[in-house]
């Protein structure tokens, strides 16, 4: 359990997000594209993010595979270290976003309480659910890494779909079907509606 002590106070700071994102002409935003794993959501987010840089924004792309070796090293795929990984790529995503950044985060992040917890942490208009909504039997098709296969000879266990749920996102800004779709098309309409919604 996360421990608060009653005697740490917010230090506030002179230079704010708006400051810190006009350097950069930008309106700060994060990107929260959740999904099965093989749903496609880092191929979708790598394709936006080229687009966006090469627009001249400020991005960072935040991904579960890759923060997995590094900041949550430490935790596993129990719910419980679900839980804490979502927490901490949430908090980081904050960070960056505070730092005026738009962030684009790609994690399962399977339980709609945590995806609750993560958009709380954001203002009005500054986050923005992607659920790539890609079939079990797709994802599994495309196994991509050969995960499901070994999900499904028993040699991973609290594999997303296969033994640990995915709760689907009810109201996501953005539902993009991925059956029988190419990313390129989902990342067409990823930026059409950030169009008039980036500065
Ligand atoms: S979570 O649920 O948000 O904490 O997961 P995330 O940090 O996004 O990590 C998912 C990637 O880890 C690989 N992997 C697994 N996924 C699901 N369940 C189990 N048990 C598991 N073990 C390893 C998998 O490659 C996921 O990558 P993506 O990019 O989603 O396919």
């Amino acid at each position: 359990a996360l421990q608060r002590s009653a005697n740490i106070h917010w230090q506030h700071t002179d230079v704010d997000k708006a400051v810190r994102a006009r350097a950069k002409g930008q309106r700060p935003m994060c990107l929260w594209f959740t999904g099965l794993s093989g749903a496609g959501k880092s191929t979708i987010a790598n394709r936006v993010e080229r687009q966006l840089a090469a627009q001249g924004y400020h991005t960072y792309l935040l991904d579960g595979d890759n923060l997995r070796h590094g900041l949550n090293v430490d935790l596993g795929f129990t719910p419980e270290a679900r839980v804490e990984n979502v927490r901490r790529v949430a908090e980081v995503a904050h960070l960056m976003v505070d730092a005026g950044l738009v962030v684009l985060v790609c994690v399962i992040s399977p339980f709609a309480s945590e995806r609750d917890f993560a958009r709380g942490r954001f203002g009005e208009g500054e986050f923005v659910e992607v659920f790539v909504d890609t079939p079990l039997a797709e994802c599994e098709q495309r196994d991509p890494k050969g995960l499901y296969a070994k999900a499904r000879a028993g040699r991973i266990s609290n594999f997303t779909g296969i033994d640990s749920p995915y709760e689907r996102p009810v109201t996501p800004e953005l539902h993009l079907h991925g059956e029988g779709r190419r990313a390129e098309q989902m990342a067409e309409q990823v930026l059409a509606y950030l169009k008039d919604r980036l500065a």
